[in-house]
Formats: C-alpha cells, sequence, structure tokens
C-alpha cells in the first residue's frame, strides 16, 4: 500500500435517468468517499472521479417515458444528481458527464487504438427489429423469457431475476418493450471486442493474481472466467450515442458499457487537462473502482481487456464491490418508488448528512445485502452518535469551561503516588492503550475497505473516553484534587481531538464542529495522527477552547414517522403480500396511446343464465345505455346465473366481437383474480347510470 505514488479512485458513473437513492450512497458513493478522505489525510495523491452516464437505453427508454428527448432527459438529472451529491457532501475532485466532447474524443480515440491494432471483429448478423417502430432491439429493448429460470420479462443484456447475462437471442418468446411487438429478424453489422482471446490474460491476472480481492468480488469474476469468455458486440444501431468513429459506421454507435467506463478516463482529462495522464499510465498508481455488485464484470473482467487491448493503462488493482442495500425489508425500487432519495433526504432532514453517513456505514452491504429501515436509523443515531460520540465531546468540554474556564489544563504528568493519584495514572495508561489499539485497528480497517469494521473502532474512541471519565470520576476530584483533574481533562481533550481525526474520513460536519469547539484546525497533528496510526498530542496547555455544542441531536419518534408514512405513499401498490404470495410481473410499459384505444365501460346485468355444454361460461345480458348488449364470461364457477342479476359490471366495448359455442360475444367483462385463483367481479364502488366510460 505505501509503494503507490498515488490514487485513482473512480466510483461507478450512474445512470442520469433518475435521482440518487440511499441504495446508490451505500453501495458505491460512500465508502467511496470515505477511503478518499482518508487517502487525502494522510496527504496522497488522489484523483476522485465521477461523472453521469448518459447514454443507453437506460437513457433513452427513460426519455420515451417522460415524453423528452434524451438531450433534455440528461440534463434533468445531470443536474439533479450532480447538485444531490455536492449537498451531500460527496468529495469528488470531479464530477463529470458522458455528453461532454472530450468524452466523446476520448472514447472514439480508444475505439481507434484498438481497432488500428486490428482487434476488433467486424461482423453482419441477423439481429431483433422492431418494424412498427424501425428500430433494432438489444438490451432493455428487448423483453422475454428467461431461458435460466424462466423470468417472463427479462431482459435482452441480462436477467434481473437471476443475474445471469443474456443475449437477445437467447430469449424465449421475444417482444419489443416499445411496442410489444413480436420481432423480426434483420442483418445488421456491428463490431465485437474479442473477449475470448483475453481469457488466459484474464486468468493470470486476476484469478492468480488477485487473490486478495473480496469474496464476492473474486468469486463472481471466477465463475465467468470458468464459463469462458466470448466475443462482445460494443457497438449499436441507436441515434443516441458516440457514433462508431469509422466511415463505413453510419447510424451505429458504441455500446454503452463501451463508452461509459471510458468516461473515469475523460473526467480525469477534464479535470486535469495537462497531468492526467500520470493517474492512468503511470505503474505506480493504483487504479481502484468502487461499484455496486451488478457492475464487478464490467470493471473487473471486459475494462480491464479493454484497457490491456489499448495497451499503456494501468489496471484496477482492487475492485470493492458492495452488493445490495434493501429499505425496510424489501429491494430498493425506482419503479414503485420504494426509495429514500437523496435530495428528499436533505431536504426533510437538513443539518443531518453525518447521520445517513453514519448509519449507511454501519450497516453498509460489504459482505451481504444490508436492510436500512428507519427505526434501526433512528436508534443508531440516538444510542450512538448522540449517547456515545456527541456525549463524550460535550461532557468534556462543560467539564473544562466549568473548572478551568475554557483553557487546557495541565499537560504534565501526574506527580505523587498517593493511592489515588496512582489510580488515575493506571486508569490513563490503560485508556491510552486502549485507544492507540483502536485507532491502529481503525487505520486497518481503512485499508483494506472494511469501512463498517472502521468506523466502529473511531466509535470505540468515544466509548473508551466515557469510560476514561467515568472511572476517573473528575467531578468528585475536584473537591479536592485539581491537579489530577487538569491531568484527566488534558488527556479527555486529547481524546476528544483524536476523535475528531478519526472522525475525519466518516463524519466530516462533526468532525469540523469539534474543530471548532476546540478552536483549532489540528493541522499540526493530523498528518501525524495517520502517519502514526495512534493517538497523538492536539492542543497545548492554555490553549482557549471555543464554546461548547451538541455534535448531535436526537432524531424524534415524529420526524421518523414522517419517513415511513412517506415511504407508505411512495407504494401504491399493497405491500409485502408477493412475498408469500408472488404477484404477477409487470407486463411490458405501454404508452398513454395503448390505454386510450380501449373503451371501458359500466354496465348492469339484465339477465343471466348458464351456456349449455359450457361448465365455466355463463350468458349474460347487460344493459350498455344503447339498447343493451350479449358478453360471454368465464365466471360460472365463481357467481351463480341468479347472482349476477343486478350487478354492476365493468366490461370492454369495443372489443371486437367473438363467436364461443356457437353464440356471439359482445365484449369483455373485467375480472381480478385473487390470490388463490378465485376470480372477483370489478364494480364501481358506488352505482353508476349504465353505459358510463372508465377512464
Ligand atoms: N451507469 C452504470 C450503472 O448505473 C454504471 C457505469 S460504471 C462505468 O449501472 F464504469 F461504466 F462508468
Ligand atoms: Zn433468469
Amino acid at each position: 500500500m505505501t509503494n503507490f505514488k498515488r490514487y485513482t479512485l473512480t466510483a461507478a458513473l450512474p445512470y442520469a435517468n433518475g435521482p440518487l437513492h440511499i441504495g446508490h450512497i451505500a453501495g458505491a458513493y460512500l465508502p467511496a468517499d470515505t477511503y478518499a478522505r482518508y487517502l487525502r489525510l494522510r496527504g496522497e495523491d488522489v484523483a476522485f472521479i465521477c461523472g453521469s452516464d448518459e447514454h443507453g437505453v437506460a437513457i433513452t427508454l427513460g426519455a420515451r417515458k417522460e415524453g423528452v428527448t434524451p438531450r433534455a432527459f440528461v440534463d434533468k438529472y445531470h443536474q439533479l444528481m450532480k447538485k444531490a451529491f455536492e449537498d451531500f457532501g460527496i468529495s469528488f475532485d470531479i464530477y463529470s458527464r458522458t455528453s461532454n466532447p472530450v468524452h466523446y474524443e476520448t472514447a472514439q480515440e480508444f475505439f481507434k487504438t484498438i481497432y488500428d491494432k486490428d482487434l476488433f471483429i467486424e461482423e453482419t448478423s441477423d439481429q431483433y427489429y422492431d418494424e412498427q417502430e424501425g428500430i433494432f432491439l438489444a438490451d432493455r429493448y428487448i423483453i422475454g423469457t428467461c431461458p435460466n429460470c424462466s423470468n417472463p420479462n427479462a431482459y435482452g443484456d441480462q436477467c434481473e431475476k437471476c443475474g445471469t447475462s443474456l443475449s437477445p437471442k437467447q430469449l424465449i418468446n421475444p417482444r419489443s418493450t416499445v411496442s410489444g411487438n413480436t420481432p423480426v429478424l434483420k442483418p445488421t453489422k456491428h463490431w465485437y471486442f474479442p473477449l475470448d482471446k483475453f481469457e488466459g490474460w484474464l486468468k493470470e491476472w486476476l484469478i492468480e493474481g488477485h487473490k486478495d480481492w473480496k469474496t464476492n468480488v473474486y468469486g463472481q469474476c471466477k465463475s465467468w472466467l470458468d464459463q469462458g469468455l466470448q466475443p462482445r458486440s460494443i457497438t449499436r444501431d441507436l441515434d443516441w450515442g458516440i457514433p462508431v468513429p469509422l466511415p463505413d459506421a453510419n447510424g451505429k454507435v458504441l455500446y454503452v458499457w463501451f463508452d461509459a467506463p471510458i468516461g473515469y478516463i475523460s473526467a480525469t482529462k477534464e479535470w486535469k487537462p495537462n497531468d492526467w495522464q500520470k493517474y492512468w499510465k503511470d505503474p505506480e498508481t493504483r487504479l481502484i473502482h468502487f461499484i455496486g455488485k451488478d457492475n464487478i464484470v464490467f470493471h473487473c473482467i471486459i475494462f480491464p481487456a479493454m484497457l490491456k487491448a489499448a495497451g499503456e493503462y494501468i489496471l484496477p488493482d482492487n475492485v470493492p464491490a458492495n452488493e445490495f442495500l434493501n429499505l425496510e425489508g424489501e429491494k430498493l425500487s425506482t419503479s414503485r418508488n420504494h426509495a429514500v432519495w437523496l435530495h428528499e433526504y436533505l431536504q426533510d432532514l437538513p443539518g443531518r448528512r453525518d447521520e445517513l453517513r453514519y448509519v449507511l456505514t454501519s450497516i453498509s452491504p460489504e459482505t451481504k445485502d444490508a436492510d436500512f429501515t428507519w427505526k434501526d436509523y433512528q436508534q443508531k443515531v440516538n444510542s450512538e452518535m448522540v449517547s456515545i460520540l456527541g456525549n463524550f465531546v460535550n461532557r468534556v468540554m462543560v467539564l473544562t469551561w466549568k473548572y478551568f474556564d475554557g483553557k487546557v489544563p495541565s499537560e504534565h504528568e501526574l506527580p505523587g503516588t498517593d493511592d489515588r493519584r496512582k489510580r488515575v495514572l493506571s486508569l490513563y495508561t490503560q485508556a491510552h492503550t486502549d485507544l492507540d489499539k483502536a485507532v491502529k485497528d481503525m487505520a486497518d480497517a481503512l485499508k483494506n475497505f472494511r469501512f463498517r469494521e472502521a468506523q466502529f473502532q473511531m466509535l470505540n474512541l468515544s466509548r473508551i473516553g466515557n469510560k476514561f471519565l467515568a472511572d476517573t470520576e473528575p467531578w468528585k476530584l475536584a473537591k479536592e484534587d485539581m491537579e489530577a483533574v487538569g491531568c484527566i481533562l488534558n488527556y479527555a481533550l486529547t481524546i476528544v481531538g483524536n476523535i475528531a481525526l478519526a472522525m475525519e474520513p466518516f463524519l466530516p460536519d462533526g468532525a469540523a464542529s469539534i474543530c471548532k469547539q476546540l478552536s483549532s484546525d489540528l493541522k499540526q497533528s493530523r498528518k501525524n495522527f495517520w502517519e502514526k496510526e495512534a493517538m497523538v498530542h492536539i492542543v497545548p496547555q492554555g490553549h482557549s477552547l471555543g464554546k461548547a455544542e451538541l455534535l448531535y441531536r436526537n432524531v424524534e419518534d415524529t420526524e421518523i414517522e414522517k419517513q415511513t408514512e412517506r415511504l407508505k405513499k411512495h407504494q401504491p401498490v399493497v405491500q409485502a403480500a408477493a412475498i408469500d404470495n408472488p404477484v404477477k410481473p409487470l407486463k411490458p410499459e405501454i404508452v398513454f396511446d395503448d390505454f386510450a384505444k380501449l373503451d371501458i365501460r359500466i354496465g348492469t346485468v339484465t339477465a343471466a343464465e348458464k351456456m349449455e355444454k359450457s361448465n365455466k361460461l355463463l350468458k349474460l345480458r347487460v344493459n350498455d345505455g344503447l339498447g343493451g348488449r350479449t358478453i360471454l364470461s368465464g365466471i360460472a364457477l365463481h357467481y351463480t346465473p341468479e347472482e349476477m342479476i343486478g350487478k354492476q359490471v365493468t366490461f370492454i366495448a369495443n372489443l371486437a366481437p367473438r363467436k364461443m359455442m356457437g353464440t356471439e360475444s359482445q365484449g369483455m367483462i373485467l375480472m381480478a383474480e385473487d390470490k388463490d385463483g378465485k376470480l372477483k367481479l370489478v364494480s364501481p364502488i358506488d352505482e353508476v347510470s349504465s353505459g358510463s366510460q372508465v377512464s
């Protein structure tokens, strides 16, 4: 670790397709920020790089859904995300975006470099095509049944249910996500990256060379490599993206996963136009990618192979990917609005940035998926941040003001051999040993990306501090031995200062508040602290302290209730039921026009009888306000004809008539299928006149 000259830290470029939520933060940005802060405190040369990922289907489909151009769409979300990161205090050196001209140039140049080495495979093949929309269907433009787990809504690039990476042709019953149509095959030319040719090298570099990576990361890579690698298409037929820089590539753009990781390089260029190369080409630079687990393959296998193919670039030395964060026991979901949005958090709970950092780090999904709950948030803030950390700092400040008028008391060792002084001395020695160990354990954990553990050790400093105060009881000694009280408080203030230093990577706002209270920027101590990885001297005797202020405040029940209420509002769908009686997955998205074509109406049943020779069908006469119509409905097992008479039903009035068993059905009655398979009529809660239209 010490033999690197500088660090390039990247955090996954988030798609500019929606606001950031706590899952993003816990997965990549907070651990990356904690690490970047830690390195800077040690005085390292750090480039902490991020930006918006503005290409690909996540963008074009999102824009389509909002009815705006991809350009307007990314502009909106890029600004929103950039601001949320800033407001939250993520300390990127640059937050760029992949629609910047410098990125276009860099990505195209990168492509050309590999192209000129004659490494790409150029191939024309049949691809799925949506004739109605006039577009080729790759990635999330196509949906179908997963060949691996039978999930009916697997995407053309991946099944989100079982995680298998797919190509469109592997899907069973493929359909276009845009029109819902079954696609046809049509030839088109694309460029492929020969990943297979890098298999041997990857095995050597990764499987042999990086046994030190986290087991979740290493394991996923190994299973990929064990399955064997295939060439991967790196171009797409889309009108949004970076044009393939070849004369015969009209209308083709780079695949988003080809251009996006190059975005790390372009962003570094944008940040340091004349000095970026050392962050990417000097073998003494340590490259580390912070990502969530869904990005492992791209950062551990594909991007390294691309870097290797282009040549001259350094390779990632570590990829400390996190597992996922859940919310209140359920998957975070943008589409169901089951999320804690960062910008909303910052608005609703102003002045509580550290609190979110603390809780997310303490449940960080480092080795397995983790769960965020508001109750737990409240509990951790109140009983750890306030009662342990804040309380210790405050006690020391208040006592120093009380007994020494805010001046740092004696820093000399306590003379004397009477029992009382001996006891104070031995408690001091014990505390000192424990504190040094906690600092060392914290630093070791930080170096190994074990941020949960590191933060736990950071908090331990105040646990030890509290114990030191409780054991020495300076408020009792004050009556008889002020010299001893001075020594105790001097050391307690030293602990407070060291706590501030230790907090800086994790809880920067609280650390700044302590500096203010100590009336010192701790500049002299900081470097020493991270170099020695042990307790350091803080402020000299006689130094005047600032006023005491509370570091953190309790989170009240009402604050938590507001958040859980808000979450419920986000979720129009019946909650949790899905866990034991799976709700059918959603059908592909439709546009408003699709819906508007349906003429749905309410009618009143005037007559009903069983259909001969059918045990399922009822023949109903329905008053539709237009003279009535006959509808056959498959509800005979669920309702008797007598029950049906007088009921109001919802039916599709403009469905083409259909003959069943010799009788024409002039519409379709809507039913809900309950979890046990029973059909229930869908009727208006209050009676309406027959023929009323539903919209
Ligand atoms: N936008 C991708 C996602 O959110 C991550 C891209 S990371 C990069 O999953 F390396 F490609 F930039
Ligand atoms: Zn699957």
